[in-house]
């Protein structure tokens, strides 16, 4: 991949959810690093954002490299993006967030139980595709996790077995069958806590500017009182 992207002019990024990971890619030359905490929906590993972003950078440092880190997991508001801005990120990677507006494929039925649901109402689990993914947690995931559930097969067979049933749980619960709706689920980060209305793509990009802004602002007066105190 990394000699194809070299051939055509195209960045290659690598996303990552150990500072191994990043090691590994870091030495291999890509140009970016996606450096995502255990909090993003999707597949992602045990790390929690605020602790994997300052060990991949201070690891990168370490090795000399200069490879850029865009930040993942649990970002869904621009004073997030700030924060690890500050601890060396060059920017954030966004997932979770978009699927609440209504330019996302979300079924209407999840993006419901997203709108009203906690930041403890996803899990990690192998359960849609034999690798731990984050997603909302409903009966499905709940089923999986219980001591009579067959353990999911390594990927990419669970996706097999998940795919078909859940793409039929969104079609009946689309429907209104009220047994789909509850077992209806879809990868989703803790962020999902903080995801409780439901505005426009371009409209959280502008919320994020926003928000950025004020972190900033508020750190900047933070020092500039601590220099008037000095
Ligand atoms: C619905 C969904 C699908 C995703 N699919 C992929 C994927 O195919 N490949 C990938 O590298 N990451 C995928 N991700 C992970 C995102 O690229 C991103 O790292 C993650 O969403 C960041 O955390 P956040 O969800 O808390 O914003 C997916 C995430 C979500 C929510």
């Amino acid at each position: 991949m990394m000699e194809m992207g070299r051939k055509h002019g195209v960045a290659v990024a690598a996303l990552v959810g150990a500072k191994e990971h990043a090691v590994a890619q870091a030495a291999v030359g890509v140009d970016i690093l996606i450096v995502a905490g255990t909090e993003a929906g999707g597949h992602c590993g045990e790390v929690s954002t605020l602790v994997l972003v300052p060990e991949v950078v201070q690891a990168l440092q370490a090795m000399g490299a200069n490879t850029p880190v865009l930040a993942a997991g649990g970002i869904v508001t621009g004073a997030q993006m700030a924060a690890v801005m500050a601890m060396g990120a060059a920017g954030a990677w966004c997932g979770s967030v978009w699927l609440t507006t209504p330019e996302s494929e979300t079924s209407p039925v999840v993006k419901a139980k997203m709108l009203a649901a906690t930041s403890r109402d996803t899990v990690r689990s192998r359960s849609r595709t034999g690798k731990p993914s984050r997603q909302l947690r409903s009966p499905w995931t709940d089923a999986w996790e219980t001591s009579a559930a067959p353990r999911p097969l390594p990927m990419p067979l669970q996706s097999f077995v998940s795919e078909p049933a859940l793409r039929l749980v969104d079609k009946l619960s689309q429907a209104g069958h009220p047994g789909a709706a509850q077992l209806a689920t879809y990868w989703v980060g803790q962020g999902v806590g903080l995801m409780n209305t439901s505005i426009s793509a371009g409209a959280v990009v502008q919320q994020f500017k926003q928000e950025f802004l004020s972190a900033a602002e508020r750190l900047a007066d933070l020092v500039a009182d601590r220099d008037a105190v000095v």
